[in-house]
Order: structure tokens, then C-alpha cells, then sequence
């Protein structure tokens, strides 16, 4: 009582994009009102319309956010169809704020202060037990539902859910930097480690099929990829595929990981053909993030990660870039955690996650890949910034675009040939304000090509 659970709930269902179910309501809109129901027919007989009310709301499986009455987890049915069904986040708040918010309203159990004081003692370990993550505010509850934990790697071993064996996966250069912290942290159930080649190199199938028969782990078993985002694609689309999918946790070492690669399920290899051409969605269950890992990282690495931090800042419409670095990866996190929630298959909304990649893929093509991706997603986010008619100058400013030189001819057959185009043209993720985005935007051939030509030299 008191927590605060429909404020809460109701903006996390609005940003998640899912229905929002108050179980209060719903009780009141089959029994009539909660103090009538205590009052006339006594707390058993509330308590079973609660329980009941509970399991028809959870049962209905559609995926919602619900903010579950505070009795509701005391019945035992109730917490088999949370630890089923749900995710249960706990909305951590203060006895004395609880007593504040609820005195004087009409709830039949915040009506004597004594009382609701050790009542709140009373639930708070059942709270704890029926809990998958606590939770203050509507942020915390978005990264929690996504899986993701902003905390220090020593606290990976406790982070990785259940109980069975760990294989660790890091390429060569990280394993040498935090590989024996990760060790470290995972202790005991740490089975295997493997060494993966730097870079995209990680990310073929011959690696793969490596992976696969190197590891010797059962289907309780979890995968932790530590490192950027060419070691969790491919260690992500191992675990997808491997005894028809295993779990694995991601602890992103990099600003392009934290900040993107890390999050919302998507797992990639590279065939000669194309990047990342073969994949699967394959949620990670959990994500570790310790911005601390960053010090580490060279200059070049984290300007990568900077054209993300920008674009994410852009779709946020917040200038995200201007946040010290690990309030920017939570915030950038939060974000992408959000929008991949609402679209976890990239049917909808998380399209406007390729702001300015479609100009960024068709640049890099052009200069068969000696283009870095960071560089190349500066230069589309300018593309796509003049394209919805707005100004240029943070990007600019944060991340320096030079044109580069390529064929032109050869970055335009490059941008028609992309995953994302239909019939041979390109389709756009425009801003129509920051904060804003328009997805599968189609603009006249002759505008995309002199957008794209002017982001090369000469
Ligand atoms: N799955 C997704 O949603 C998604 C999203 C964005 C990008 N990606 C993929 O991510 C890949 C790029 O990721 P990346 O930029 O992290 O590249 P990366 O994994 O190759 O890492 C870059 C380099 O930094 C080094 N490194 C990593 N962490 C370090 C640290 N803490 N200190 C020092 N060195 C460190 C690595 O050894 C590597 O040489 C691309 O293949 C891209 O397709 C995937």
C-alpha cells in the first residue's frame, strides 16, 4: 500500500506500449467497492475475490503490465501463476512514505497507523521471496523486466539465474583484460572458458561450430559472453541453437555494447555474402553492465560507441551525449531496453533503431568494410537529420563527420541491395522532431541519392 504500483505501473505500461491492469480496479469492477467488500462481507471473503480476480488477470496471457494487490501474493496459487507467468517486481518504499501516501484515503487497511506498520513488516519477506527484482521507479522496473542490471562484474556470479554450470566466452583481448575478474565472479560454476578471434572475425560460422563442440554443458546450462558486440552476437546465436537453445547472459565490455548491441535479443553471424545475414532473436537472461569496464577501451572503440549514444539520444529527443559516461549508458540502455520490449521482433517501433544505419550499411559496403561503423553512422545520421529538415549540429559537434571516399554508383547499389529496402528502395528512419522518430519513411530516388552523395568526397 502506498508503494506507489499504479503510478508506476501505469507509465511502465505506457512506455512498454502493453495494456495496464490495476487488480484493484478490476475487483471493484465485478464486487464493487474494496472498503464495502471488507466492511460487509469481512477480509476472507475479499481476499478470495482478490486471489480469484488474481488468477483470472494472470491467466489471460496476453502480455500486460499488472499492479497486483498488496494482499494478492499471500495466496499460494497466486505466487504459482507469478513465478509461471510473470516477471514480479517489487516497488521498494519507505514505511514511513507508505504510512504518508495511505492515511486518510479509503483503504480498509491503512486506517490505524499501528496496524499498517506491522503489516508492512509482516509481507516484506514474503514481498522479497515472490520478487524477481526490486524496484523504485518506472525506470528500474523497465530495466528489470528487460533484464538488465546496472552493477559492477564482481557481482556476475550472482546475476546469472539459476544454479548450473557457466562457460565463458571473451575474445582475446578482453579475456586478457577482465577475464579473470569474470572468472572470479562466477566461481564455482564456472565449467569452461573459450577464446574467441577479435572483431568480426568472431562472428562466422566456422567460430560457431567451434563453440558448439567445444562446449559441454546441459540444457540448465548458461553461456556468458563477455565483451563487445561481435562476441555477444555470436555467442547469443551459439546459445539459440545449441541443444535447441540454452540461456545466456551478456556482459557488454563496450560502448557500442552497453549502449546497444548487449540488449534486446538480437544475435548475428557474417557469411561472405552479407553481414550479419544469419541470426535469431534469443533474449539474453541477463544483461551485466559495469560502465567501469569501459576505462579500458580505446579512444577509436569509444567513439563507435559515441554515433550510438547520439542516434539513441535523437530518438530519445534528449541530448543524451551531454550526460557523464555512466548515467549516459543507463540512460541509452534504458532506452533501447524499452523500445525492444515493445517490439522484441523488429516488427514495429524498434525499426527507428536504424536512424541513419541504412546510409551508415551503404557507406561501409562502398568501402568494403575499411570504413569504421561509428564513422559511418555519424555520417548517416547527418544524412538523416538534412532529410527531416533539422539541424545538424550536434552531430557535428559530438562526432566530426568527414565524407568519405567511395563510388558513388556502388554505395547507391549497396543501399538498394539492403536487408531493410523494399522493391530496390531504401526505406528511411527520418525524425519528424527529436524525440520523434518515422519508420519505413520512402522518399523519392533522386533525395536519398543526393543525400547520400553529399556525405561523399569529392
Ligand atoms: N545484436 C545487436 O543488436 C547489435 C547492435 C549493434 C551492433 N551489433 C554488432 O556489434 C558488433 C560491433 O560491436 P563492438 O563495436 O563492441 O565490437 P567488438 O566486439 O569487435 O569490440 C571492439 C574491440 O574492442 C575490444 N574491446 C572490447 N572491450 C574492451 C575493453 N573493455 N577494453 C579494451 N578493449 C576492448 C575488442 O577486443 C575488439 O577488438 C558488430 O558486429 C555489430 O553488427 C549488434
Amino acid at each position: 500500500m502506498g508503494a506507489g504500483k499504479t503510478t508506476v505501473g501505469r507509465a511502465v505500461a505506457e512506455r512498454l506500449g502493453r495494456p495496464f491492469v490495476d487488480l484493484d480496479q478490476e475487483i471493484e469492477r465485478f464486487h464493487g467497492p474494496i472498503a464495502r467488500l471488507f466492511d460487509q462481507e469481512g477480509e476472507a471473503f475479499f481476499r478470495a475475490r482478490e486471489s480469484e480476480t488474481a488468477r483470472e488477470v494472470l491467466g489471460r496471457g496476453e502480455p500486460s503490465v499488472i499492479a497486483l494487490g498488496g494482499g494478492a501474493p499471500a495466496t499460494e496459487a497466486v505466487r504459482g501463476l507469478l513465478a509461471r507467468h510473470a516477471l514480479t517486481v517489487l516497488i521498494d518504499v519507505d514505511v514511513d512514505d507508505a504510512w504518508k501516501r495511505s492515511k486518510g484515503g479509503n483503504r480498509p487497511l491503512a486506517r490505524d497507523e499501528l496496524h499498517f506498520r506491522a503489516l508492512y513488516t509482516k509481507r516484506g519477506p514474503l514481498y522479497r521471496q515472490v520478487a524477481d527484482a526490486v524496484a523504485s521507479d518506472a525506470d528500474d522496473a523497465i530495466l528489470a523486466s528487460g533484464g538488465v542490471h546496472l552493477a559492477p562484474l564482481e557481482r556476475l556470479g550472482e546475476l546469472v539465474p539459476g544454479d548450473g554450470a557457466v562457460a565463458l566466452v571473451a575474445d582475446s583481448q578482453v579475456a586478457g583484460l577482465h577475464g579473470a575478474a569474470a572468472q572470479r565472479a562466477l566461481g564455482d560454476r564456472l565449467a569452461s572458458t573459450h577464446e574467441l578471434p577479435r572483431g568480426e572475425e568472431a562472428k562466422t560460422t566456422a567460430v560457431a561450430e567451434r563453440l558448439w563442440r567445444e562446449l559441454r554443458l546441459g540444457r540448465g546450462g548458461t553461456i556468458v559472453a563477455l565483451g563487445g558486440g561481435c562476441t555477444t552476437d555470436v555467442a547469443g546465436y551459439v546459445a539459440s541453437a545449441y541443444l535447441r537453445g540454452i540461456a545466456w547472459v551478456a556482459v557488454p565490455t563496450t560502448l557500442v555494447g552497453q549502449v546497444d548491441a548487449a540488449i534486446g535479443g538480437k544475435t548475428a553471424l557474417n557469411l561472405p555474402e552479407a553481414k550479419n545475414l544469419v541470426g535469431s532473436f534469443h533474449w539474453p537472461a541477463a544483461t551485466v553492465i559495469d560502465p567501469a569496464l569501459l576505462s579500458t577501451l580505446p579512444e577509436s572503440e569509444r567513439r563507435a560507441g559515441m554515433a550510438e549514444v547520439v542516434k539513441t539520444g535523437l530518438l530519445a529527443g534528449e541530448p543524451l551525449w551531454e550526460l557523464e559516461e555512466a548515467e549516459q549508458v543507463r540512460r541509452c540502455a534504458l532506452y533501447k531496453t524499452a523500445v525492444c520490449l515493445r517490439d522484441p521482433h523488429d516488427r514495429g517501433p524498434r525499426k527507428a533503431l536504424n536512424l541513419g544505419h541504412t546510409f551508415a550499411h551503404a557507406l561501409e559496403a562502398a568501402a568494403d568494410y575499411e570504413l569504421s561503423h561509428g564513422d559511418a553512422v555519424a555520417l548517416g545520421l547527418l544524412a538523416a537529420l538534412r532529410l527531416s529538415g533539422l539541424p545538424t549540429t550536434d552531430v557535428e559537434r559530438v562526432l566530426d563527420p568527414k565524407p568519405v571516399r567511395v563510388d558513388r554508383d556502388r554505395a547507391w547499389a549497396a543501399m538498394a541491395r539492403d536487408k531493410k529496402s523494399q522493391a530496390g528502395r531504401p526505406r528511411l528512419v527520418l525524425l519528424e522532431a527529436p524525440g520523434k522518430p518515422r519508420i519505413d519513411v520512402e522518399l523519392p530516388d533522386d533525395e536519398v541519392r543526393a543525400a547520400l552523395v553529399a556525405l561523399i568526397e569529392g
